[in-house]
């Protein structure tokens, strides 16, 4: 089953609806103190302000467009309001997890330079992901004539993963080698968690 495949019946249902788009919201929000997490209080640049506001922004505007479904509200990210809640959250951190275990083994990284280059992996990879789920979401929603949007998503996102390969690029000139490698970890946490949201639609 493939994201797409599931994304109608997801938009059709406007309580689900609600919860998909919590979700979405949930996993924005992970993001964005991931981000914040990582920074150095010193050497914290430009581009990592705008990206941590930017994907804090994004947690925001989609709770906010979940008011457009007209069911009842998401007011938390407890597991009732959400899709799939074990495997969502696990999502981003065991993308974590493994990117450093990479790193640490691979490039004998520790402390500040690990954080700091699990936050380039990760964040790529994740770009990576944004800028195929958002289009493929806006999509559908115009198929079904849906009021919601994520068209101001989708163009931030855009300059999120150019970012991401410049700086990579700073990092390391075999950049290209390791964000394949955590582009492989996410494809397989992804899967995973397209998997737990039709078993999930599947109960319904
Ligand atoms: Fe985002
Ligand atoms: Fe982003």
């Amino acid at each position: 089953m493939e994201l797409h495949e599931l994304l109608p019946s997801i938009i059709a249902d406007n309580k689900v609806h609600a919860r998909w788009l919590n979700t979405l919201s949930l996993m924005e929000n992970t993001g964005a103190r991931k981000i914040s997490a990582s920074e150095d209080p010193l050497t914290v640049t430009y581009i990592i302000l705008k990206h941590a506001a930017e994907e804090h922004r994004h947690a925001f505007y989609l709770k906010k467009q979940l008011e457009k479904t007209g069911a009842e509200q998401c007011p938390t990210y407890a597991p009732e309001y959400l899709l799939a809640p074990a495997v969502s959250k696990y999502y981003l951190n065991q993308l974590d997890v493994e990117v450093c275990r990479y790193l640490k083994k691979e490039l004998g990284l520790t402390g500040k330079d690990l954080r700091f280059a699990a936050y380039l992996l990760v964040t790529y990879a994740i770009e990576v992901r944004a800028d195929e789920l958002y289009p493929v979401y806006q999509d559908a929603l115009d198929a079904a004539g849906s009021k919601i949007n994520v068209k101001s998503i989708i163009l931030e996102e855009e300059g999120h993963l150019e970012e991401m390969i410049s700086q990579l690029k700073k990092f390391s000139a075999e950049w290209e080698l390791h964000a394949k490698k955590a582009v492989e970890f996410e494809t397989r946490l992804f899967d995973g968690w397209v998997k737990a949201l039709a078993g999930e639609l599947a109960a319904v």
